[in-house]
């Protein structure tokens, strides 16, 4: 086990909403750099950047126009150089979004395709024969809709599992591939640590003919054939010695055994099933119950050969400190000890940190996903109230975890001097860094506990895990087993609780190293009383 990122803690940045450091309202490269002091502060090893390639933004840098430009909005080329040379003597890696299922029908490929069937890059892309009443089949898009839009003007109709305006490219083209690859190439030479690989479990498709039995997105998830694609990008990946995660929806956690191995495409890979809901729509929480087993069931099949990327935010869901959590400091901390101590890299999402929650939307001229603008007026045309539509589209809005990063209690946070392009979360007089790093007992300072105690001890990255109090609806409780032992006991839940440990555990001797609850005198018995949200770290002596 001696890869660096193995025993690495990772922080994803949304460039968008992280600084802005020319009054736009729109974060920029300039600004990550001037923040850079503030992540390793924070204890943090590498950077993930979202999307900053040139892009039209129907979804915020997804759907990229140009894989090597930088979008004006965040700065150049020489400003990212400068950025990833800073980072790398600060000894911070950088590892950006790789977005190759789809390129943006605003790419030069996608407009020569457009032009014609016989234009030489309509191979590019996937076209079949179509009408508006004859589509070639019936495969829904992940944003809602067709996966097929019609070109009139051709008699065909092109794919895209996401948006219209983002076309997918077709691996099977020996050409788009070698196009690819070299892209690849590109960005490695200059040095960057390695790839968050977006919707890779999406290149391959199944024939067009397939057809859906219960999984709607079965035709193009982790499809036979995908491998000799990932086994390319391995190649290359091996080559340079960079660190890859996958964004690979599909891949079972047994299959992600050899996604992930020492032999495996990818380092490791972001699991899409823990976000188990309950509750009624527009008040949708995560069940923890339902949580708790698919990360365990992810820990479990990993196990020794494979390898977890560990996550609760990103910027694609709600704020697990309002979703799981209370929305109080102490829920934060309880949150971060559950998952930053389980075995994998774990990964920080912009503001998790503080315990930043989501928005509360009063209208929906503040919400700017497309996503969840397009489930607002269906659900109006389906007759709801406005004030009922804004509620359930917003429930779990992406919006959520993209509004600006709350630096201060100046106004707008601090994030920008000019009028930030999402609105601030008016919770940042108190939710913010400032306050935060300056306060002993704050969200941050527990998050960089927990990150020095994860990386000063070895048994973390390479210990056992097991699950204590399996089927329990509220407590989350594990042990790390390695040159050390360590007792992880969380009560993610608003009741008190007594939990019942098993002599194995009760008999022996345990310290208590960290808990969110300072007042805590804790030593362990048979019986454990845990008061809503209580945390609490022990090793064996
Ligand atoms: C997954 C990304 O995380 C999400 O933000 C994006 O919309 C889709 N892939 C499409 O690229």
């Amino acid at each position: 086990m001696n890869n660096w990122w193995q025993n690495a803690v990772g922080y994803q940045i949304y460039p968008r909403s992280f600084y802005d450091s020319n009054g736009d309202g729109i974060g920029d490269i300039k600004g990550i750099i001037t923040k850079i002091p503030y992540l390793k502060k924070l204890g943090i090893d590498f950077i993930w950047l979202n999307p900053i390639y040139k892009s039209p933004n129907v979804d915020n840098g997804y759907d990229i126009s140009d894989y090597k430009d930088i979008a004006a909005e965040y700065g150049n080329m020489a400003e990212f150089q400068e950025l990833l040379a800073t980072c790398h003597k600060e000894n911070l890696k950088v590892i950006l979004d790789l977005v190759v299922n789809h390129t943006s029908d605003q790419h030069p490929w996608f407009v020569q395709a457009r032009k014609g069937k016989d234009n030489p890059y309509r191979n590019y892309y996937h076209w079949q024969d179509a009408t508006e009443q004859n589509l070639p089949n019936n495969w829904q898009s992940f944003f809602g809709g067709s996966t097929w839009s019609l070109d009139e003007a051709s008699g065909q109709a092109y794919f895209h599992v996401f948006a219209p305006e983002q076309p997918d490219l077709n691996w099977k083209n020996e050409a788009v591939r070698n196009e690819i690859y070299q892209m690849i190439r590109w960005w490695l030479d200059l040095g960057i640590d390695g790839f968050r690989l977006d919707a890779i479990s999406h290149i391959q498709k199944e024939p067009w003919n397939f057809k859906i039995k219960d999984n709607p997105w079965a035709p193009f998830m982790n499809v036979a054939g995908i491998d000799s694609y990932m086994k390319d990008l391995q190649q290359i990946f091996k080559e340079y010695k960079v660190m890859t995660v996958g964004e690979a929806s599909g891949v079972s956690s047994k299959k992600a055994v050899n996604w992930t191995d020492s032999d495996g495409y990818l380092d490791m890979i972001f699991e899409l099933e823990h976000n188990v809901r309950k509750g009624i729509p527009g008040e949708e929480r995560i069940d923890l119950l339902g949580f708790k087993k698919v990360i365990a069931r992810w820990q479990k099949d990993l196990g020794e050969k494979g390898w977890n990327a560990l996550y609760i935010e990103n910027h694609d869901n709600p704020r697990f400190n309002s979703i799981l959590g209370n929305e109080t400091k102490k829920s934060a901390k309880a949150v971060a000890m559950m998952y930053l101590l389980l075995r994998g890299t774990p990964f920080i999402y912009q503001g998790q940190e503080l315990g930043m929650t989501n928005y509360p939307f009063q209208t929906i001229a503040e919400v700017d996903a497309k996503d969840t603008l397009s489930f607002y007026r269906r659900l109006l045309a389906e007759k709801k109230s406005k004030k009922e539509a804004l509620k359930l589209a917003t429930a779990w809005s992406r919006d959520h975890a993209r509004t600006p990063m709350q630096w201060d209690d100046s106004e707008h946070a601090g994030f920008t001097t000019g009028r930030p392009w999402l609105e601030v979360n008016p919770n940042y007089k108190k939710i913010n860094v400032i306050a935060e790093t300056e306060d002993t007992d704050s969200v941050w300072n527990f998050y960089r506990k927990l990150i020095r105690i994860r990386k000063q001890e070895k048994t973390f990255a390479t210990g056992a895990f097991e699950l204590i109090a399996q089927n329990d609806p509220d407590i989350f409780a594990y042990l790390r087993k390695g040159e050390k032992q360590f007792l992880i006991l969380t009560n993610i839940s608003e009741k008190k609780r007594t939990l019942t440990l098993p002599k194995k555990i009760w008999q022996r001797n345990w310290r208590l190293c960290l808990a969110n609850n300072e007042a805590s005198q804790q030593a362990l018995d048979k019986k454990i009383s845990l008061a809503p949200y209580d945390a609490f770290l022990f090793v064996l002596e």
